[in-house]
């Protein structure tokens, strides 16, 4: 009597474990049996259960479907990126993929892209000046601050769409924004300039 009872539990822990499974091998599109029949008094074990193995099955790519090219790259794997193009004063092109949130001049600076930010970021400076080559780009961007016009207005080269990388964050709307870096830029902070207040 014992034994048989044994033997049901296994029984029972051996159906639980297959329904987890087909739980989570449903989430992929590879079985499509209704999830909705699964929801018994021991849905919450089942949702564990799917939840880490779908857990695994993202993190090592078995079943997912394949990144765009906006999502991975240069190794931002799992951060969400967008593709940034700088165009540099000899006219030659750098594409990055830049995780949403980090900022153009931090972007530049970690690939090695030459934009100065004498001040990093606290708008004492222009020297982190870009262009956005598209106008359509520009009016995506949130309005610049009094401080950041300030500097903008201390510019070399300044144009309409202007703007100082330090300032510009990556967001989902800007994927596949062209900054221009001018051909020169005036360090103010360095130089000890102190801009009049308005
Ligand atoms: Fe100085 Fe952007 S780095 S204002």
């Amino acid at each position: 009597m014992f034994v048989s009872r044994i033997s049901r539990i296994g029984v029972g822990m051996f159906k639980q474990l297959g329904r987890g499974l087909c739980t989570s091998l449903c989430r992929t599109g590879f079985l499509q049996t209704p999830y909705i029949q699964y929801w018994q008094p021991q849905f919450k074990t089942q949702l564990e259960s799917k939840m880490f193995l779908g857990a695994l099955f993202q993190k090592h790519h078995l079943f997912s479907t394949p990144a765009s090219g906006s999502d991975i790259v240069d190794g931002s794997e799992g951060k969400e990126t967008i593709s940034v193009t700088f165009v540099d004063k000899d006219g030659e092109e750098k594409n990055l993929n830049v995780p949403i949130g980090m900022s153009m001049l931090e972007a530049a600076h970690e690939n090695d892209i030459e934009l100065e930010g004498a001040c990093e970021a606290s708008l004492a400076c222009s020297t982190c000046h870009v262009i956005v080559m598209d106008v359509e780009y520009y009016n995506k961007l949130e309005d610049p601050t009094d401080e950041e016009n300030d500097m903008l207005d201390l510019a070399f080269g300044l144009t309409q769409t202007s703007r100082l990388g330090c300032q510009v964050i990556a967001k989902p709307e800007l994927d596949g924004i062209r900054l221009a870096i001018p051909a020169a830029t005036r360090n103010f902070a360095v130089d000890g300039y102190v801009p009049k207040p308005h």
